[in-house]
């Protein structure tokens, strides 16, 4: 006889929690919701309804993944970001929640540049003119970039006619993953991927500067990534490490602004919780002249760093 909800749950919550899972009820119910193909609270309401052969098989391989330490969207094949479902897979990295600070900082941005321009008659948000150019720079799965433009959609901007995207990554597999996404959420409209360290030499549009940089680069210090969570050793190296102090990649971009920023373009950098005084001091060093603040996240914590001429 098949097992019913509720006891393939406690016993999968057993064997995560043994392997250390931190959240192994968490997990179990949302790794057995996927194997059945029902949201989360479907599994939760319905305890005593069986699990299926195939289900029950699909739940014990996800589960022996999980117990192995692999992270539950890769195992799953997709994370919830900005109320989007991203594909993921160890291609690239797993946006994370606290990224959502940059694409919210970002759509303001972009919304008070639309809004502000000279209107032309009956032409939408931003009349017309050149579009305002936007860059994501390490895109990975195109969070970033392909919420932002989802985000600017719903509100009937109209991508490639006001807004552009410019979505780059070091890694050719990383930016196949956010064309995979951009495409799935039908958002690929005025958005180039583009291969680079950091940025094109020559950017497109004959070398347009940038109107706003984004950017999630790798910011953890080398020596801190031994003791990140196991699910992090899943995920690409060269997404997460940020150098001796967890700034270079950071420090680097900031380089590239004086040429890559029009002159009242902004960047938005998203940094980690204990970089809130070290990476201004970064950006005052490499940038004087020019200003640099911290904007927090949800949690309250430093999380994004905004810089701009003057
Ligand atoms: C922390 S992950 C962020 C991915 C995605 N933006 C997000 O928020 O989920 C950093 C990304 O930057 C890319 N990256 C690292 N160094 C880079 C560089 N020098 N130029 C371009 N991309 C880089 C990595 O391949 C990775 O995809």
């Amino acid at each position: 006889m098949s097992a019913t909800i509720g006891e393939a749950l406690a016993a999968a919550s057993e064997r995560l929690r043994a392997a250390g899972s931190e959240t192994p009820r968490l997990d179990a119910e949302v790794l057995l919701g996927w194997a059945v193909g029902a949201d989360r609270t479907v599994i939760v309401a319905h305890q005593e309804a069986p699990v299926g052969a195939d289900a029950a098989a699909r739940f014990e391989a996800a589960v022996e993944r999980r117990a192995a330490g692999e992270p539950v969207a890769y195992i799953r094949g997709f994370k919830e970001f900005h109320g989007l479902a991203f594909s993921v897979d160890p291609r690239s990295l797993i946006p994370r929640p606290e990224t959502e600070a940059i694409v919210d900082a970002a759509f303001a941005e972009v919304m008070r540049r639309l809004t502000e321009r000279p209107g032309e008659a009956g032409a939408g948000p931003g009349g017309g003119g050149d579009p305002i150019r936007v860059a994501d720079v390490g895109t990975g799965s195109g969070a970033i970039a392909v919420a932002l433009a989802v985000a600017l959609r719903n509100r009937r901007v109209t991508m490639g006619r006001h807004v552009t995207i410019l979505a780059t990554d070091a890694s050719a597999d990383a930016l196949d993953v956010a064309r995979e996404n951009a495409v799935g959420h039908a958002a690929a409209d005025g958005m180039r991927f583009v291969e680079a360290d950091l940025l094109p030499p020559v950017l497109p549009d004959d070398g347009a500067r940038l109107d706003v940089v984004l950017a999630n680069l790798p910011y953890v210090r080398s020596d801190a990534i031994a003791g990140l969570p196991i699910a992090a050793s899943f995920e690409p190296r060269d997404a997460l490490d940020g150098g001796p102090d967890g700034l270079g990649p950071i420090r680097s971009l900031l380089a590239r602004l004086p040429d890559a920023l029009t002159p009242d373009g902004v960047a938005l950098i998203e940094i980690g919780a204990d970089q809130g005084d070290s990476a201004p001091s970064a950006a005052a060093e490499s940038l004087p002249g020019w200003t640099a603040t911290v904007e927090p996240d949800l949690a309250g914590l430093p999380r994004v760093l905004r810089v701009r001429r003057g």
